[in-house]
């Protein structure tokens, strides 16, 4: 496994790549390996020639408040684990090459972004799809894979290639749990033994919601309760949202219709986790 640090280095190799007529996969990730993480790369394997990682702290997409300067980084065992999987490159750039002085520009993808995570962190989606375009010039994949864990994330970079006529395929992958269902994040670290049991919340509502979608249930309202009053179980969790979606518009829905998406956001300790889950009505 090669590590590029230079965004020339990488865009260069990746030219070099697609004149050879490989297929280059790209995934993104901020570093802190977990098997979320891992699942996305070994799709990768399977699907291109050619499959790049990119450690990227990016801190464009941290409000001041946030938790850049804490974000977990282990840098050696992020390697490792890339190297096991047959990673070809790992894209590890400084945020002085990304972001050289005098960095002025910005894309923005308007409506997706403005409800869920993006009320909650303003700057937020901003910073994510500017990244993403740079790093898709700096690698030039045909294939782009993001996990479905950061759901608003994935439909955004999905209006963002459409939008701007962007050769590639973004990829979808399921969400990875831990046994007991806890989304994986590398934000789980944050969380001390009594807050990792309440961070289940999440789940138990997901699953709650689904059962009573494939029972018949449509009506926004009782669903929401019932994920409220699940959410609401430990006096320490605070609900950043919770929203009943149109899983492609993330619009609010009164109603199921088929399908929906629901989307959670909760605040434990100093910990905000996030969390969705796909409510389907059964077909009988
Ligand atoms: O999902 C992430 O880890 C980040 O938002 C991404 C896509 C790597 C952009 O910095």
């Amino acid at each position: 496994m090669e590590i590029i640090r230079n965004p020339q280095d990488m865009q260069d190799q990746a030219l070099k790549w697609r004149a050879a007529g490989q297929r280059i996969v790209l995934v993104p990730t901020m570093g802190f390996f977990h098997q979320g993480h891992l699942s996305l790369m070994e799709y990768g394997r399977k699907v291109g020639d050619c499959l790049v990682v990119s450690l990227f702290v990016n801190p464009t997409q941290f409000g001041p408040q946030e938790d850049l300067a804490q974000y977990p980084r282990d840098f050696d065992r992020d390697c490792e684990l890339a190297q096991q999987i047959g990673v070809d490159v790992l894209f590890v750039p400084e945020a002085e090459s990304m972001y050289p002085p005098g960095y002025q520009t910005y894309v923005t993808v308007e409506e997706v972004t403005q409800g869920l995570c993006g009320a909650c962190r303003p700057t937020h989606f901003r910073g994510v799809t500017t990244v993403v375009l740079k790093l898709f010039n700096l690698v030039q994949p045909q294939i782009a894979v993001f996990g479905e864990k950061d759901y608003q994330q994935l439909i955004t970079i999905q209006r963002l290639v459409v939008d701007l006529n962007l050769p590639l395929a973004v990829v979808g992958r399921p969400i990875v749990r831990e046994a007991d269902g806890l989304a994986m994040s590398s934000r789980n670290l944050y969380l001390n033994p009594t807050e990792r049991q309440t961070a289940l919340c999440l789940y138990r509502a997901g699953q709650a919601a689904q059962k009573l979608v494939a029972g018949g249930e449509v009506a926004r309202e009782r669903i929401m309760a019932v994920v409220q009053q699940l959410l609401n179980h430990s006096p320490e969790t605070i609900i950043d949202y919770m929203a009943l979606v149109d899983p492609s518009t993330l619009a609010e829905i009164d109603t199921v219709r088929g399908a929906a998406r629901l989307a959670l956001a909760v605040r434990i300790g100093q910990t905000r986790l996030i969390d969705n889950f796909l409510l389907e009505e059964s077909r009988s």
